[in-house]
């Protein structure tokens, strides 16, 4: 990124909009479309008014890198956003900050560590072929499926069980209903700066509270039924109600706890389940792609199910992985408040600001994707990832607030892959893939429709 004059750094340039609502509007008719003409027309730093917030897209990888690894303290979650996620998922590990982060981090991290997660891959495999059983008994060969919602079942499942030892399969279709509806409506309310919490009891405030309480309901069962049992199981949620304060003695109350499980649920099922939806539809379009891939599940595997050592030859279906993330990352942008006035790429950030990175944007740059359109796993060979900028490329984030399932949901993602690739074809309903819907994460808008043929 050349440096300006660093003495007296400039305001980045950006598109001009009046306030209350600035550049709101044109986020809220196409945000990938706002976002991708402000990098083409003003670049790697630019800057516009989001509503009441001074804000900055910050595109180069350098300018990622500071803000989240180098000066990751100067850029904080104190973002608006984060706020309205709050009103859903309360103090949780994605929330929090400070000394809580903190605490909470360290003491969850040994449920993510390699071993833990290895040992649940028979588990992810199991539930995989659960799902192409159904698929075989029913037999709708003809009938497209909504290949985003089985995804979003399935990883439901995998996460409720690996994490909490608790079926939540059979409550799939309320927690995707009720996430659904607050997903919704928490990306409305801030594209139109209604940023006020759902206090009145307004119809709209009304569905958001049912909602709620639905999410309630799923994760303080989950609770209660290991309070019965009262027995170390060994996972997340024991480690979570075992913990002691280490001043205090004090252990997790109930409302610490239901921030915690429901984080989990929601970051640790989402995310994995869109971003497979988008390589169905991916490999749907690029028969050669999918022609590799196949040959190569069929020549690791020989017609056995996969394991976890399995894993690391299949290193092609990882690439695939890999850059349908680049092109189709679930979490499409992070916001963060500046703290200290700073400088990125030689332009002033001043302090109370905000940046937005995109990795939608990022993940395209033109410096380090040649024609970053075209859907090409090749770009994850290890050759192409060692001569790559590290930050060209984080559709987990990075620094201190990476994902701590990121090893979890690769190897989920892995295996499903491979377990359905070993018994059936999926084939996209239509032409084309669906347009992307940037709601919390970036969803195929109206689902993925795909034809499933057994091999
Ligand atoms: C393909 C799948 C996934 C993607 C792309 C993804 C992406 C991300 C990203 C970008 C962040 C940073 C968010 C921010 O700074 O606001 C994050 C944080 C987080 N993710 Fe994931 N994630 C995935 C899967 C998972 C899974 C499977 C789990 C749990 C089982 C999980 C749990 C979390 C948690 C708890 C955080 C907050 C971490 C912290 O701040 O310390 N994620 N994820």
């Amino acid at each position: 990124m050349a440096t300006q004059n660093v003495s007296a750094p400039k305001s980045a340039p950006g598109p001009k909009a009046w306030l209350p609502l600035g550049v709101l509007p044109a986020v809220r008719h196409d945000t990938l479309g706002f976002v991708r003409d402000t990098f083409r027309q003003y670049g790697d730093v630019a800057s516009y008014w989001l509503g009441p917030i001074r804000s900055h897209l910050i595109s180069h990888p350098d300018g990622v890198h500071q803000i989240l690894q180098e000066r990751v303290k100067n850029y904080t979650k104190d973002h608006i956003s984060y706020g309205m996620v709050r009103w859903i998922i309360g103090d949780g590990l994605l929330t929090s900050q400070g000394e809580t982060w903190l605490r909470q981090r360290r003491l969850v991290q040994p449920a993510f560590h390699r071993q833990r997660i290895t040992a649940l891959s028979a588990m992810m495999v199991a539930r995989t072929e659960a799902m192409l059983d159904h698929w075989d008994g029913a037999k709708e060969y003809d009938r497209p499926r909504m290949i985003n919602d089985e995804m979003m079942r399935l990883a439901l499942g995998i996460v409720g069980d690996a994490l909490f030892g608790s079926n939540v399969t059979e409550q799939a279709t309320t927690v995707s209903r009720s996430f659904n509806l607050l997903n919704e409506q928490l990306i409305t309310r801030f594209r139109t700066a209604n940023l006020l919490p759902p206090l009145l009891p307004t119809r709209i405030n009304r569905e958001w509270w049912n909602a709620l309480r639905e999410l309630d309901s799923v994760v303080y069962a989950i609770i209660s039924a290991r309070r019965q049992h009262n027995e170390d199981s060994g996972d997340l949620l024991s480690m979570l109600m075992l913990a002691r304060d280490a001043e205090t003695g004090a252990q997790m109350d109930d409302q610490a706890l239901r921030d915690e499980v429901i984080t989990m649920l929601l970051a640790g099922h989402e995310t994995t389940a869109t971003a497979l939806s988008w390589v169905w539809g991916l490999l749907s379009l690029h028969p050669e792609v999918a022609e590799r891939l196949y040959a190569e599940v069929d020549a690791v595997l020989g017609g056995r199910l996969p394991t976890a050592d399995d894993v690391p030859r299949l290193s092609y279906t990882r690439m695939v992985i890999d850059e349908t993330m680049r092109l189709y990352p679930p979490v499409y942008l992070l916001s963060r408040k500046v703290v200290n006035d700073d400088e990125i790429g030689g332009y002033r950030i001043p302090k109370g600001t905000a940046v937005d990175i995109c990795p939608y944007i990022t993940h395209r740059h033109p410096e380090f994707w040649p024609d970053p359109e075209r859907f090409d796993p090749e770009r994850f060979t290890p050759e192409q990832v060692a001569r790559r900028h590290k930050q060209a490329y984080f559709p987990f984030s990075a620094g201190p607030r990476m994902c701590i399932g990121n090893t979890f949901a690769l190897m989920e993602a892995i295996l499903i892959l491979a377990t359905v690739a070993r018994r059936y074809r999926l084939r996209l309903a239509s032409p084309e893939l669906p347009p992307g819907e940037p709601l919390i994460t970036l969803r195929p808008k109206g689902g993925m429709p795909m034809l499933v043929e057994p091999r």
